[in-house]
């Protein structure tokens, strides 16, 4: 405090020397170190204020997620890119961005004239691309794969795949755990597990012998926490976790990368199958089918490991089970049974309303 003094005099020569003026203007200057401090807090306080209404209104992805920049063309261009599932919804939207970005594609699902379809619309908005259909069913068994996949690794003049983006999916209405039958427990796992683990099977010895691919799975929020009224979709997304991160720990040091991206509520188009056949209501805050799959691309081309994409409530859930287990399981445990309810009358199945409403609801 007696530098400040020292300045002050030397600023004015003027400036009173008695042996008082040094005292009071070191009082003078602890009231303005205080005053400085109450400024810095408001000044914190007000920045987490601001931070914690932008994670509740506008974040829609985990906060690593969202902190990368834009997605990295030079690690997409020219890449090979199989996506499965591309005939609609994300897949489709994630094949034009893929495009976009330079990306040779090479389209799959079971439906020829829907790939045809998602084909043309690439091609009249970017004629450079090259794209390639591959009609192809995950759950009819491992030699109808074996062909596929020898036909993937073939096209391009044998280009082989940079990227594997395993989005295909079959997805059920929503339903008690015990209502769900046989056959849809079984139809689920086929597509959702084990064709999706038979295609890796397949592929990843062409990787290795190339020393590098990227497998990139679309699991779900599903796949990471409870999901009341769906009990065997997320048990799929959770195997699927399971398996993929067991496999980059065995493979990372021979050149295999693996992205689990768990997406909350996406907003696909109407005339997808998961949109019509789930119900869906208008309130529910779901992010665009577009973000998704460019925080999808984003997550793959920064190399993350994983990626939540999803606004509120959900995300928070996700922050709570996967850092709180004890209070995000107490969450869920008050959200059940009024989500299964919310389902059966069609009503928002991701609204704050399950939290803090009463029983009824919806
Ligand atoms: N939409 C969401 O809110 C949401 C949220 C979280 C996670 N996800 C995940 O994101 C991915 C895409 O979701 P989406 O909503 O876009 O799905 P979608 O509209 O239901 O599309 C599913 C895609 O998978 C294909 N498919 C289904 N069964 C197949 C089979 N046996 N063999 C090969 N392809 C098959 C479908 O084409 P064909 O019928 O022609 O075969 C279609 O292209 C899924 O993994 C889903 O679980 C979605
Ligand atoms: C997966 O592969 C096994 C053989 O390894 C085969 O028996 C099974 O039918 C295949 N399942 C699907 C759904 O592709």
């Amino acid at each position: 405090m007696y530098g400040v003094y020292s300045t002050l005099r030397l600023l004015d020569p003027k400036f009173p020397r008695t042996s008082e003026e040094p005292k009071r203007i070191g009082q003078r200057h602890a009231g303005a170190k205080k005053m400085l401090l109450l400024f810095l807090l408001a000044l914190l306080a007000g920045a987490a204020a601001f931070l914690l209404f932008k994670f509740a209104t506008v974040v829609d992805g985990d906060l690593t997620l969202v902190s990368r920049g834009p997605p990295r063309r030079e690690r997409v261009d020219g890449k090979v890119v199989w996506i499965t599932g591309a005939s609609r919804g994300i897949g489709e939207v994630l094949s034009m961005q893929f495009a976009n970005l330079g990306a040779k594609l090479i389209l799959s699902a079971r439906n020829k004239d829907e790939l045809e379809r998602v084909k043309q619309n690439i091609l009249s908005k970017n004629p450079d691309s090259r794209i390639e259909v591959l009609p192809m069913d995950l759950s009819a068994g491992e030699e109808s794969l074996k062909q596929v996949v020898h036909a993937a690794e073939s096209l391009f003049s044998n280009a082989g795949i940079d990227y594997m983006i395993h989005n295909a999916a079959f997805e059920r209405p929503k339903r008690g755990a015990l209502e769900e039958s046989e056959g849809g427990l079984k139809a689920t796992f086929n597509v959702n597990v084990i064709g999706t683990i038979n295609l890796t099977r397949l592929l990843a010895p062409y990787m290795l012998d190339r020393g590098m691919g990227h497998f990139v799975v679309m699991s779900s929020a599903a796949g990471k926490v409870p999901a009341p009224g769906q009990a065997v979709y997320s048990a799929s997304k959770h195997a699927l976790n399971g398996y993929f991160t067991s496999l980059r720990s065995e493979l990372c040091t021979k050149g295999i990368k693996v992205t689990v991206v768990c997406p909350g509520p996406i907003e696909t188009p109407q005339s997808s199958a998961a949109a019509s056949s789930v119900q869906r209501h208008s309130s529910e805050k779901r992010v665009s089918v577009e973000r998704c799959a460019e925080l999808t691309i984003v997550a793959a081309t920064h190399g993350l490991k994983e990626a939540w994409i999803s606004y509120q409530p959900v995300l928070t859930v996700m922050y709570l089970v996967q850092y709180m287990p004890t209070i995000g399981y107490w969450l869920m445990d008050k959200i059940g049974a009024k989500r299964l309810d919310a389902a059966a009358k069609k009503g928002n199945t991701y609204s704050w309303n399950l939290i803090f409403g009463g029983k009824k609801s919806a």
